[in-house]
C-alpha cells in the first residue's frame, strides 16, 4: 500500500532515514485562507459544485516539524519542491534553511490565464527548489518558469499533471522513489507512476483519497 490517511508529519515520521529519493508537495498553508476568500464568499456558500469542497490548513507553527521530517527522510544529494504563495515563500525559506537544506530559487508556475485578486491578478504560483546534499539537475535546458493551464473543476487547488512530471523528471530517476505527504487530487502520485518511479503519499482528507482512487 503506497497511499495513506494520516497527519503528513505523523506519517513521515515512520519512513526510515535517507530512504526517499524526491519530496515534491503542496501543503495547505494559513494564507490560501486569504485566496479562497476574494471575491469569492458568497459564491462558495451558495454554489454546488465542486469548488465548494475545502480541506483543513496546516498552520505555518507546524513547518519546522513538518521540514525536520521531509530533510530526515530524503536521501543524501537529493531535491525537494515545495508548492506556496508570495506571503508563506518568507515563512518556509529560513525554516527549511535551518533543517539543513540549500535554498536555490522559486520556480514560477505560469498558469497562462489570469486568475482573482484586486491587487494585480494572479497568474502565478511558486514552487520553492531546496538541495540535501549536491544533485546535479536532469536537464539543464529547462527555464525557471514553468507554463502549464490551470486545472479548472478539479480537486481544490488541483496542479497539472504536466507540471509535476518535469519536477520528476528533473530530480529523479526511473524506480526512484516519489513522495507527497499532502497529496490532494494525487497529481504527483499519478505523474510517478506514468514516469516508472515508485510513489508514496499521505493526504488526511476521505474526499482527496476518492478523488485519487478514481482517477489512478
Ligand atoms: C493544497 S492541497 C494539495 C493539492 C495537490 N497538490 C493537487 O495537485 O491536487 C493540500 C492537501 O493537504 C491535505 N491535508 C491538510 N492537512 C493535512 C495534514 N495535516 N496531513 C496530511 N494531509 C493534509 C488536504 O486534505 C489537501 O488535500
Amino acid at each position: 500500500m503506497t497511499v495513506f490517511q494520516e497527519d503528513a508529519v505523523k506519517w513521515l515520521s515512520t519512513l526510515a532515514d535517507a530512504s526517499v529519493d524526491l519530496i515534491i508537495t503542496d501543503p495547505p498553508y494559513e494564507s490560501l485562507e486569504k485566496h479562497r476568500k476574494i471575491g469569492t464568499t458568497t459564491r462558495l456558500k451558495v454554489s454546488k459544485s465542486s469548488s465548494n469542497l475545502w480541506f483543513n490548513i496546516f498552520p505555518n507553527s507546524r513547518f519546522e516539524e513538518l521540514l525536520n521530517q521531509v530533510y530526515r527522510v530524503l536521501k543524501n544529494n537529493s531535491h525537494f519542491y515545495l508548492f506556496c504563495d508570495q506571503e508563506t515563500m518568507f515563512i518556509i525559506k529560513p525554516i527549511a534553511e535551518r533543517v539543513g537544506f540549500k535554498f536555490w530559487k522559486p520556480i514560477i508556475w505560469d498558469k497562462i490565464s489570469i486568475g482573482m485578486g484586486y491587487h494585480y491578478r494572479a497568474r502565478y504560483e511558486c514552487i520553492l527548489f531546496f538541495e540535501k546534499g549536491k544533485r546535479k539537475l536532469n536537464n539543464l535546458g529547462i527555464p525557471d518558469i514553468l507554463e502549464y493551464k490551470r486545472v479548472y473543476r478539479g480537486y481544490p487547488t488541483e496542479k497539472p499533471i504536466e507540471l509535476m512530471k518535469t519536477l520528476i523528471e528533473q530530480s529523479s530517476c526511473e524506480g526512484d522513489l516519489v513522495v507527497d505527504p499532502f497529496f490532494g487530487s494525487g497529481a504527483v502520485l499519478v505523474a510517478a507512476h506514468d514516469l516508472g518511479r515508485a510513489f508514496a503519499g499521505s493526504d488526511i482528507s476521505n474526499i482527496a483519497h476518492d478523488y485519487y482512487f478514481k482517477r489512478a
